[in-house]
């Protein structure tokens, strides 16, 4: 209790304290006009004291004087010759012929809906039209646009393009802004954001005060923000009449959107692109070749019995890929072929399956074909990693002489973005190894060649079990099209897809929006904190409604974990975690390492599991792989405090100058390391923005108690990730309340162990993938499990027991019992004695 009570007291104090100089909370009443300092989030740049609102007379003024500085510099740069060259070329493309009717349609217009090819000009283009008009001294000289992207990696990317054509360094009318990151100055006009991002600023800024233009990107993906971002517009837009709204989608589902803004306008912009043409799997064996001779001579029967055992010899391999082969074969319907095909089908060498057969479409094309980037669209980064490593062992492909393989996922550097756009030397092949953020967000000029595997890895929602599942799924027919279309930009393409016809043909129209198919609770906690009414009312007003029962399952898990009180209203802690850039999780352990002076490793634990696993866990050295992190366990039993080891010891090895060799050695991703530090750096900056934090005593705590501080506030944070731990004879058997029986990764190191010594394991995340595997845990104590699982306060001291209670007869652990009699007898004399 008074552990609780502590929490609060810091919690409580921290929120209502009055806003001092700088960087402190914006008061309890959260109206946005009477908090004059800054939110302590991420996104700092959205300072209350920002300078470009036409407040007065004078300040219009300046504004306007700017405007017209701004404006002739762009004049000047546009006569210069490299200006002229841009322009020409801005000048070709398909939005350029619109570019009246758009600016018209949006000026007579609230919202606009606007829908064209990739690549024919919509992000880079149109709101740069805008800004341009705007700018231009006539129509007075304010605006301020912001256009919103699904990923970080292209508001970044677009956004250095659109400054590159305006002649500017990033930050000057043009700048970005992303998690934790961002470049934007005084001038900046026109701001491409994540969407999060501007929901971020929708918190301290309901009405967007001074913005004149949201531009919505890629509104076809149908991403949950989006969808979100939509009802919250969707009202805002009566109260703000003069902010126009634009939509903009790729491909052609644009009614929708226009209907559900009571039927606004739409815009085609007509593109150009050269025919493609299409080989399916059946075709694809044909023109590359790949064929096995070993079966060739069996007579109808004896085929048909070989066709079976590649099949099983399938099944055993468990490449994302070779299963896209195993499902195009299944669906394959045998008849349906020429017997030719059927023959090269049937001949297949299984072993070398997957990967291989890209690889054979590789060399088809860097052999037979002529120039032109080759985009491979592939499942996940996974994936693409081990691809690449593969390539990197054949004699041509990867010879970097005559081929350059590059990388193309969401989290990749930048300096590894960029070779990405640029043209190679003469005789050199590109070949981008992307994964599905090729497919609209970023366009690659010179791609000729399209490999599709036809996979995308989506997560789903089971809300029946309360389990996430992450499984490679086929893609939409919208998507293929998608994928096709990226060859045929500067001459006619070649798209392979490497899954047989009626498979395509099986393909749903489009993919399923992600609002209905992923986990709600960080998208209902942010409902609370805009202040937006009941959750399940303001969803039932999205384009298309969640399940009630995944709002529910949402809604309780911010109440287990304390976020939001019974009458679902906010909590105090449910407000601080609503303004840290973290899922509820994991701000919650920011939050509790902050208070208990114990932050130094719960930053490495939270940074890590935001950005990824930085342990390596190459194909053919598994396990070599899995004992050097195994050495970072030492025998405790958890993931989290491997990763916490791991990350010291390369802080200490970079000071010596020795990171490299460290992250080789123990199979550690130096780059991964490397976004961990500058993570935590940034949450540190947040945590004492907030007042929680003093520098002196942060990391007072860390390692005293052998640890044992560091896994509570893992527990409190991950918790109800709880699973129990049954040591058998000679292996442990794992339960969990919801999903009995459950494995984990094999790169936990608790995989490895044949006897856990902890009764309970806390778990990080679980996913449906047959059976229902646990990714990172930790192991704990009983008494961790009873003073920081779940929320006393919630529950009182009695309710908590009957909580744990469940737990007891459930996993049948009479030890807890114990413990909790025991710890209830020396509270109540405790309060007794006061
Ligand atoms: O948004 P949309 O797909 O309609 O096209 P965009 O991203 O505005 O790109 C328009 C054109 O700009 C593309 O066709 C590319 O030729 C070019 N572009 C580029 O060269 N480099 C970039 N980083 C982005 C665009
Ligand atoms: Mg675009």
């Amino acid at each position: 209790l008074g552990l609780q009570r502590r929490v609060d007291t810091h919690l409580r104090e921290y929120l209502y304290r009055k806003p001092m100089n700088k960087g402190t909370f914006p008061d309890a009443t959260f109206s946005r006009s009477s908090s004059s300092g800054s939110i302590a989030t991420d996104e700092g740049l959205f300072e209350q004291q920002e300078p470009l609102i036409p407040t007065s007379v004078v300040m219009e003024k300046v504004l306007r004087r700017r405007s017209l500085q701004l404006r002739n510099q762009q004049q000047a740069w546009q006569e210069s010759p490299e200006g002229q060259k841009i322009q020409e070329f801005r000048r070709s493309l398909p939005a350029y012929k619109e570019r009246d009717a758009l600016l018209n349609a949006i000026s007579q217009n609230q919202v606009v809906v606007i829908s064209g090819e990739t690549g024919c000009g919509k992000t880079t283009q149109l709101p740069q039209y805008i800004l341009e008009s705007e700018i231009d001294a006539s129509r007075g000289a304010f605006c301020s646009i912001i256009c919103t992207q699904p990923r970080r990696i292209s508001a970044m990317s677009v956004s250095e393009r659109v400054a590159a054509e305006r002649g500017e360094k990033l930050g000057e009318s043009v700048g970005y802004k992303v998690r934790l990151e961002g470049m934007k100055g005084r001038d900046t006009r026109l701001l491409f954001c994540t969407t999060g991002i501007l929901l971020r600023r929708l918190l301290v800024d309901r009405n967007l005060k001074g913005v004149t233009h949201v531009i919505v990107d890629e509104i076809h993906e149908r991403g949950i923000n989006e969808d979100f971002l939509l009802i919250v517009l969707k009202d805002l837009l009566p109260h703000r009449p003069e902010l126009r709204l634009v939509l903009m989608s790729a491909t052609l589902n644009a009614e929708i959107f226009s209907s559900y803004f009571g039927g606004a306008p739409m815009i085609h912009i007509p593109g150009f692109t050269y025919p493609v043409r299409t080989h399916f799997l059946e075709n694809v064996l044909e023109t590359t070749g790949y064929r096995l001779t070993q079966y060739n001579q069996i007579d109808d029967y004896g085929q048909e019995k070989a066709w079976k055992m590649q099949k099983q010899a399938l099944r055993k391999r468990k490449s994302p890929i070779a299963s896209v082969v195993e499902d195009a074969l299944e669906a394959a319907d045998f008849r349906e072929y020429s017997l030719r095909t059927r023959e090269s089908l049937r001949c297949w060498n299984p072993d070398s399956l997957g990967f291989n057969l890209i690889e054979n479409v590789l060399c088809h094309i860097c052999t037979k074909e002529r120039p032109g980037a080759v985009l491979v669209f592939m499942t996940g980064w996974d994936d693409i990693n081990a691809l690449r490593e593969q390539l990197q062992a054949h004699p041509l492909l990867g010879d970097p002489s005559r081929v350059l393989v590059l990388a193309c996922h969401g989290s990749m550097a930048s300096s590894e973005q960029r070779l990405i756009f640029e043209k190679p030397e003469d005789g050199i092949r590109k070949i981008v190894l992307a994964t599905n953020i090729a497919e609209t967000s970023i366009t690659i000029d010179d791609v000729v060649f399209v490999v599709d595997c036809g996979k995308v890895k989506e997560t789903s929602y089971d809300a029946l079990n309360n389990t996430p599942c992450l499984l490679p799924s086929w893609i939409s027919k919208a998507a293929a099209q998608q994928r096709r279309g990226r060859a045929g930009r500067i001459q006619p393409g070649d798209c392979y897809h490497l899954y047989p016809r009626c498979v395509y043909d099986s393909f749903a129209d489009y993919q399923m929006p992600e609002i209905l198919r992923t986990p709600l609770q960080s998208l209902c906690l942010q409902i609370k904190s805009l202040q937006l009414g009941s959750i399940s009312e303001f969803l039932s007003r999205a384009l298309q409604s969640p399940e009630p029962l995944s709002v529910q399952n949402a809604i309780e898990y911010l109440k287990i974990i304390g976020a939001l009180a019974e009458n679902e209203n906010l909590t105090v802690l449910g407000r601080h975690l609503s303004m840290l850039p973290v899922e509820p999780k994991l701000g919650k352990m920011l939050i509790l390492g902050a208070i208990f002076n114990c932050l130094e490793p719960i930053l490495t634990v939270v940074s890590g599991l935001s950005v990824r696993d930085p342990f390596l866990m190459p194909f053919d050295k598994k396990e070599l792989a899995e004992s050097a992190k195994a050495q970072f366990s030492a025998q405790d039993y958890s993931d989290h405090l491997a990763l916490v080891r791991a990350y010291q010891g390369w802080k200490d090895a970079e000071r010596e100058q020795d990171g490299y060799r460290y992250c080789w050695e123990n199979f550690l991703s130096a780059q991964t390391l490397k976004a961990i530090d500058s993570l935590r750096k940034q949450f540190f900056t947040l945590l004492k923005d907030t007042g929680l934090v003093d520098e002196k005593t942060a990391t007072y705590n860390a390692w005293n108690h052998d640890e044992h501080l560091i896994r509570a506030i893992i527990c409190a944070g991950l918790y109800p990730g709880i699973c129990s731990v049954l040591n058998k004879e000679k292996s442990v058997s794992l339960k969990t309340m919801e999903d009995g029986q459950v494995l984990l990764y094999s790169n936990s190191v608790n995989a490895r162990e044949l006897k856990i010594s902890y009764p309970w394991l806390v778990f990080n995340e679980k996913v449906k993938v047959n059976s229902v595997f646990l990714r990172d845990s930790t192991g704990i104590s009983d008494s961790v499990l009873l003073l920081f699982g779940g929320d006393i306060c919630r529950e009182g001291l009695d309710g908590h027991l009957k909580m744990l209670g469940g737990y007891l007869e459930f996993f049948m652990k009479p030890a807890l019992a114990e413990t909790y009699t025991n710890l209830k007898r020396e509270l109540d004399e405790l309060i007794q004695n006061k």
